[in-house]
């Protein structure tokens, strides 16, 4: 069982909403990033997202700075993780960067500490064979944005014990999420379903079938979506859809999962969605 002591890795979007949802269910967090201002961004992003919990009333002033306090920052991982009974992993999605993290995990956190990635794609199976605990090494794949998403997704790596999964699906539950355990393959579940449906759409798009506004609202309106598949790849990033749908593509070897040319033009051309200012729309 975890208790308290918690590190994530990666001070970016997703690492600073699990910080937020470990700290507000009373874990001791501790933010890790290489670079300060990302780190100083992340406290102010978390302060603001508490702040609309607080004008909405899903939770109180008290709440919100118990949450604060339970955070503290820290750029270096060997301080960063000498305490951890968990280390949640939210670096960027590169396959080296995340193995070299991995490396230094294993070697900086304690022995029994367990390892989780929240990578969208990469194989659970490669990361943890980087590391002498493969069986404590895991996938737990929050959404975005995540003080809102009830999902995690949890992945088997090929040797993942089943003590540690039992740990992790009992600790989303105490974090107020809903685990539900997958098997390590390409996308897992969440991406090798969602990323062919925005493809599809950006196809659909590519041929001329029709326009960005009128797929997003068929999609949305008809099928219940609370954003259409083009608005959505804006929000994940495009770049993040490409290389998700490259390693569909590459791990199946099936040409369904091929990125439609546009994708593809689309991401060399620099326009990545929101986080660039332009995809399918344009954000100020
Ligand atoms: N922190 C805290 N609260 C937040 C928040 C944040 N970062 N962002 C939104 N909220 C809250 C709002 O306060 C609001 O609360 P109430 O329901 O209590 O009123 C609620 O969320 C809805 O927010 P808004 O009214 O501002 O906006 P919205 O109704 O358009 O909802 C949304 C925003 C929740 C993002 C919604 O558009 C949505 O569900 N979009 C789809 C999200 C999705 O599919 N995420 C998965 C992406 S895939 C992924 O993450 C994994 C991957 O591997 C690629």
């Amino acid at each position: 069982m975890i208790k308290k002591n918690i590190s994530v890795i990666g001070a970016g979007t997703m690492g600073n909403g699990i910080a937020h949802v470990f700290a507000q269910h009373g874990f001791t967090v501790t933010l890790i990033d290489i670079n300060q201002t990302q780190l100083d961004k992340a406290l102010v992003t978390i302060a603001k997202n508490l702040d609309r919990q607080v004008a909405k009333g899903s939770i109180t002033e008290d709440n919100k700075q118990k949450t604060l306090t339970n955070l503290c920052t820290q750029k270096s991982i060997e301080l960063g993780v000498a305490n951890a009974e968990l280390v949640v992993e939210a670096a960027t999605e590169n396959i080296d960067l995340k193995l070299s993290i991995f490396k230094q995990l294993d070697t900086f956190a304690p022995a029994n500490a367990i390892l989780a990635s929240n990578t969208s794609s990469i194989s659970i199976t490669k990361i943890a064979s980087v590391t002498k605990r493969p069986s404590q090494v895991i996938g737990m794949h929050f959404m975005n944005p995540v003080p809102v998403m009830k999902l995690v997704e949890i992945i088997n790596g090929y040797a993942t014990s089943n003590t540690v999964t039992t740990t992790i699906t009992e600790l989303s539950k105490q974090l107020q999420k809903v685990p539900c355990v997958v098997n390590d393959y390409p996308g897992f579940i969440a991406n090798r379903i969602l990323m062919p449906m925005i493809n599809e759409a950006i196809f659909s798009l590519y041929e001329g079938i029709a326009g960005v506004e009128a797929i997003d609202t068929i999609m949305k309106l008809g099928m219940a979506h609370p954003m259409g598949p083009l608005q959505l790849a804006d929000f994940i990033g495009l770049d993040v859809c490409l290389s998700i749908l490259k390693v569909l593509h590459d791990g199946f070897g099936n040409p369904k999962y091929a990125p439609c040319p546009l994708l593809v033009n689309m991401v060399t051309a620099g326009m990545l969605g929101v986080k660039s200012g332009e995809g399918f729309y344009t954000y100020l």
